[in-house]
């Protein structure tokens, strides 16, 4: 036999025992080199000790073991892996038979992880992933999906050893609060358009998604006490592109999604600037009773609603009601920012009849940090998106108790451009670049804000210049998951140095996903 020929026959041997889900190396007595192992997991955990010699290797045999509570995670585990191992991965329950398992097991983690931390060991013989509540298990299993290769995020089967990296985890948010948001208005995405990407940031953890639902030149969501919002005031969008809406129902469903992804909805009306769809829908919104030209440019700050007229509070009453009746999450968003055709005493009398309403409805605000100089009830969360590093209404909030939502938008707008050529988004809040995206804190960004009184991050996204979900990719990835360590990880175990690395492993899983990032020259891409 020449060697040419040897090592053929000896590639379809090693083939057929990978087909076999058998371990191809084992004769050799080798551990297959992990792609990622525990310390490279985007958001960095708590705490991460890699053991190379207790890799788990999965098998066709191999099934998901759970309890009660932790049945629903089993199942969307299951449902990550079978696609590229074509395996079955049945999800038992207790502690039937002694095959190789995933054991998925709510209740019995340590204290210290709370409930949305988790322990994580892999070993020879199995996984185990513990958490006191079904989100612990759900965010521990975005963990263990990074710690197989790549190619786990394939859609179709992988003809390949599915090994998992070994060692242990222990790991829990420093905020609790980690968002994202995806302006709808601007242009309108599809229900099926938001479920992708509610999927894409539910593998970094975010457990937030803020639907920036209205604006001037779009309406997005089914009222049905004001039902043309939505038939009239959803008709258009940016530059003349097809505009649309949410039925009640098809956004009760986004809900439910979110919710499977352990995600909550955050619905933002804003008002009362922006608002021009609605008064384009609505003649007796404005103040001369006359309906308004729709808008498709990307002006800001012409529109107001009508601040001393009766219906306006009837209008926002009905929205409010209608937009907490569907919405299970505590937070509705009332925007309020870039309302330079308000007078200042307007917004002020704006803001004293709205937020009883909001509260009426047993919701708490949250809106744009401009609110914070309204004396919002102590619960309302003002989200910061300032370009600077101070700003004394925020402060003064913040001092009065009012936690803070960090998204400055020189640092975390995700629509900003990367640099000058990008051909996509904004550039207003400068130019966004992956290091200048991740190299902040948002403890110690604004004046008079501390860890105390941050309640987490958001990474806004606004769709002036996006129309597809590749352009959201494009500008989400890879700048989202940097955000998203943000408000995960803890902040002394997060430098530039170290991210940039770990970032890079990402990337293969991106393909696998179909995801569409920019190639940053600041990261050396595998
Ligand atoms: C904003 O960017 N107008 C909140």
């Amino acid at each position: 036999m020449s060697k040419r020929l040897s090592r053929t026959v000896l590639g379809v041997a090693v083939l057929s025992l990978v087909t076999l889900g058998l371990p191809a190396t084992a004769s050799a007595g080798q551990h297959a080199k992990a792609e990622r192992t525990v310390t490279d997991v985007v958001p960095a955990p708590v705490d991460a000790k890699p053991d190379p010699r207790a890799s788990f290797r999965l098998s066709p045999a191999t099934v998901i073991r759970t309890d009660r509570e932790g049945k629903q995670v089993a199942e969307y585990l299951a449902g990550l892996l079978r696609p590229a191992t074509g395996y079955r991965l049945p999800v038992v329950s207790g502690h039937r038979g002694g095959g190789p398992a995933i054991s998925l097991e709510t209740g019995h983690a340590s204290g210290r992880v709370g409930s949305e931390g988790y322990q994580l060991k892999v070993s020879p013989s199995g996984v185990t992933l513990k958490a006191n509540t079904d989100e612990g298990l759900f965010l521990g299993v975005q963990t263990l999906r990074q710690l197989f290769p790549s190619e786990i995020e394939s859609k179709t089967v992988k003809k390949r050893s599915w090994v998992v990296s070994g060692g242990s985890v222990l790991d829990y948010p420093r905020f609790g609060y980690r968002s994202a948001m995806l302006d709808v208005a601007r242009h309108f995405f599809t229900p099926d358009q938001v479920k992708l990407y509610i999927d894409q940031i539910a593998q970094y953890k975010i457990n937030n998604l803020h639907l920036h639902l209205t604006d001037d030149q779009g309406w997005r969501i089914e009222i049905k006490s004001w039902p043309k919002l939505a038939t009239v005031g959803g008709q258009t969008a940016v530059g003349g592109a097809p505009g649309g809406y949410y039925t009640q129902e098809q956004y009760k469903d986004l809900v439910r999604y979110a919710a499977s992804r352990h995600i909550t909805i955050v619905p933002e009306i804003d008002m009362p600037g922006h608002t021009n769809a609605a008064q384009h829908s609505y003649a007796e919104l404005n103040c001369d009773g006359k309906a308004v030209p729709p808008r498709t440019d990307i002006e800001v700050g012409y529109s107001s609603l009508c601040i001393g007229k009766d219906i306006t509070y009837k209008f926002v009453d009905d929205v409010i009601r209608e937009l907490s009746a569907i919405t299970p999450g505590k937070y509705i968003n009332i925007g309020g920012d870039e309302a330079h055709s308000t007078s200042p005493e307007d917004y002020q009398t704006f803001a004293t009849k709205v937020h009883p309403i909001v509260a009426k409805y047993g919701k708490t605000i949250t809106g744009w940090h401009d609110i914070a100089k309204t004396n919002p009830p102590v619960s309302a969360v003002p989200q910061f998106w300032g370009t600077t590093g101070t700003d004394a209404n925020v402060a003064a909030a913040a001092a009065r108790g009012n936690k803070i939502l960090m998204s400055p938008a020189n640092k975390a707008y995700l629509d900003m451009k990367y640099h000058a050529q990008t051909p996509l988004g904004l550039s207003w809040a400068g130019l966004i670049e992956v290091k200048t995206g991740y190299d902040w804190d948002p403890a110690t960004h604004l004046q008079g804000v501390t860890e105390k009184n941050v309640i987490g991050v958001e990474a806004p996204l606004w769709s002036e210049t996006l129309i597809t979900s590749d352009h959201i990719e494009f500008m989400a990835f890879p700048r989202l998951p940097g955000y998203a360590e943000i408000g995960w990880s803890p902040k002394d175990s997060r430098t530039w140095d170290a991210y940039r690395l770990r970032l890079a492993k990402q990337s293969p899983r991106w393909v696998q996903q179909g995801i569409d990032f920019y190639r940053s020259t600041q990261v050396d891409w595998k």
